[in-house]
């Protein structure tokens, strides 16, 4: 008899523990978390030059055919910070009718490794440019 109230009460607390412990899930999905911590334009200085310098040149100049001019851009001044990140993450399809060069921009500019922070970052050295 005297067992079977030990086992009862070890199953209760199991079941306790359980429970407290399903609600802490967190709220991951929003789009509009603060910049993470270690986002900084020098950061996305060496992510431009890894990624983005191929299409638009060295310090945003812009390579005729390839990639629009990124420094002193009338486009990057009349965006948000968190405008600017989309384009980057989305780029801009022929077929998108703001497309003025006939030229795709590749999403994340064709690097898919790039993160959230990253992206913050790169928006951050654009700014230095404008
Ligand atoms: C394969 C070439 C290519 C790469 C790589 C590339 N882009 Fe682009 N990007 C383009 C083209 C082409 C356009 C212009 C599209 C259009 O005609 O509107 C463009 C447009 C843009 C614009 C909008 C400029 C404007 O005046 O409308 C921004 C901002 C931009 N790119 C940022 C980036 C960033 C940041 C990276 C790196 C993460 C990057 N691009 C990588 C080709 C590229």
């Amino acid at each position: 008899m005297r067992k079977r109230l030990i086992i009862l009460i070890g199953v209760l607390a199991l079941a306790a523990a359980a429970c407290g412990g399903g609600d802490d899930g967190g709220d991951d999905g929003g789009g509009n978390a603060p910049p993470a911590v270690g986002v900084s334009a020098a950061e996305g200085r060496s992510l431009y030059d890894a990624t983005c310098v191929a299409c638009h040149a060295e310090g945003g100049a812009g390579i005729e055919g390839l990639g629009k001019p990124l420094a002193n851009s009338e486009f990057i001044q009349g965006v948000s910070d968190s405008e600017l990140a989309t384009l980057i993450k989305v780029g801009r399809d022929t077929s998108d009718p703001a497309n003025t060069s006939g030229v795709a921009m590749p999403a994340k500019g064709g690097n898919p490794a790039l993160s959230e922070a990253d992206i913050d970052s790169i928006v951050a050295y654009l700014r230095t440019l404008n």
